[in-house]
């Protein structure tokens, strides 16, 4: 069986097209109860793109502070719910911010019209009825949420994905102008992550002429940000960054992540490590699953001075590595595609704490 997948329904790319974003809402306004619900990084609050958000009386504009922690179930049953029983049913939900703030509008927009906690429906295709019209507008790029099907959420048991094909925004507004702002060090791990994705991508069994086409168009914007003459954090390279990042989620889409993703889920979930900074801390020693990717990661970190701490796992008790090496076990789907369907003869969970003893 071959994926069929769902795309973004409309997507609007350049300088300055955030503009844009008040005539585009408009279209929907008369939905539902008639007022738009804008989900932004609190990093915003008070700077300029606040003021430059399209919101009308009617609108609800929360600001959320996603940092350090990934979205949870809770944090997305709890606004949903307040929003139903304070003003209704929206026309839409606008995400504006990183990573965790798409995934929070992709997955609020689906806890709107699917009953009870979003605990249980975390998993592919167990969403019964769509979303409501939602958008997302990314202020840091790397991560792919703007194109994935999924939702990352870290419920009480689980940390895993809203999978449907409604997740997918009906509208993306991708503009370079909006990540200009973001510290360098950042800038570095979120930009690795599309890097990683594409390594991942390329590097195991559901690589096909579709995931590699767009993997290989994504890694030579990566090379050209992160290790041409014209690297670091330029306007042009903010364009080449929003669309290696699109490129990279699409290449995965039909493809899959591997070991590394699987290191870091184990990182995020045991030990509240950010996604992108994990994805880092884990890639740095997989030299020898991705021999060539991992040297070109590390020319990139000397080539901008990244901070990139190792030996951490000092500090870590057995118990912490044995949850987190159980955390990326159970995550066949990545090991299937990187070792292989016989992945289980050549990988143990006392092999993957053993990764993790190298970080
Ligand atoms: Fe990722």
């Amino acid at each position: 069986m071959h994926k069929n997948f769902k795309g973004i329904e409309k997507t609007v790319f350049g300088r300055g097209a955030f503009a844009q974003l008040g005539d585009i809402l408009e279209e929907r306004r008369q939905d539902n109860d008639k007022f738009m619900f804008f989900v932004v990084d609190n990093y915003f609050k008070g700077k300029d793109l606040e003021k430059k958000i399209p919101a009308k009386p009617q609108d609800v504009v929360r600001f959320i502070d996603v940092d350090p922690e990934e979205p949870t179930t809770q944090l997305i049953d709890s606004l949903r719910d307040e929003i139903l029983s304070k003003k209704g049913l929206p026309s839409g939900v606008v995400g504006i911010g990183g990573g965790s703030i798409m995934d929070i509008a992709k997955a609020v927009s689906l806890m709107f019209t699917n009953e009870g906690s979003s605990t249980l429906y975390q998993g592919l295709n167990l969403v019964k009825k769509p979303g409501i019209y939602h958008v997302g507008v990314p202020t840091i790029s790397g991560t792919g949420a703007e194109v994935s099907m999924t939702a990352v959420l870290t419920g009480p048991t689980k940390k895993l994905g809203l999978k449907c094909e409604w997740t997918v925004f009906n509208q993306v507004v991708l503009d370079p102008d909006l990540i200009a702002s973001v510290p360098r060090n950042w800038w570095f791990y979120t930009g690795m992550d599309t890097y990683i994705h594409c390594i991942e991508s390329e590097n195991g069994l559901l690589n096909n002429a579709y995931s590699h086409s767009y993997a290989e168009q994504s890694l030579k914007l990566c090379r050209e940000i992160y290790l041409g003459p014209n690297s670091g954090q330029t306007p042009e390279n903010d364009d080449k960054l929003m669309v290696a990042s699109l490129m990279g989620g699409l290449s995965l889409t039909y493809s899959e992540v591997g070991v590394c993703h699987a290191l870091s889920y184990g990182l995020s979930k045991i030990l509240g490590m950010r996604h992108c900074y994990a994805n880092c801390i884990a890639f740095n020693h997989l030299h020898d699953y991705y021999a060539e990717g991992v040297t070109e990661f590390k020319e990139m970190i000397r080539k901008h001075k990244i901070d990139l701490p190792q030996g951490l796992s000092k500090d870590w008790t057995d118990e912490q590595i044995t949850a987190m090496a159980n955390v990326s076990y159970n995550l066949p789907h990545m090991w299937n595609h990187a070792v292989g369907p016989d992945w289980k003869d050549k990988v143990t969970v006392k092999d993957i704490e053993g990764l993790f003893r190298r970080l």
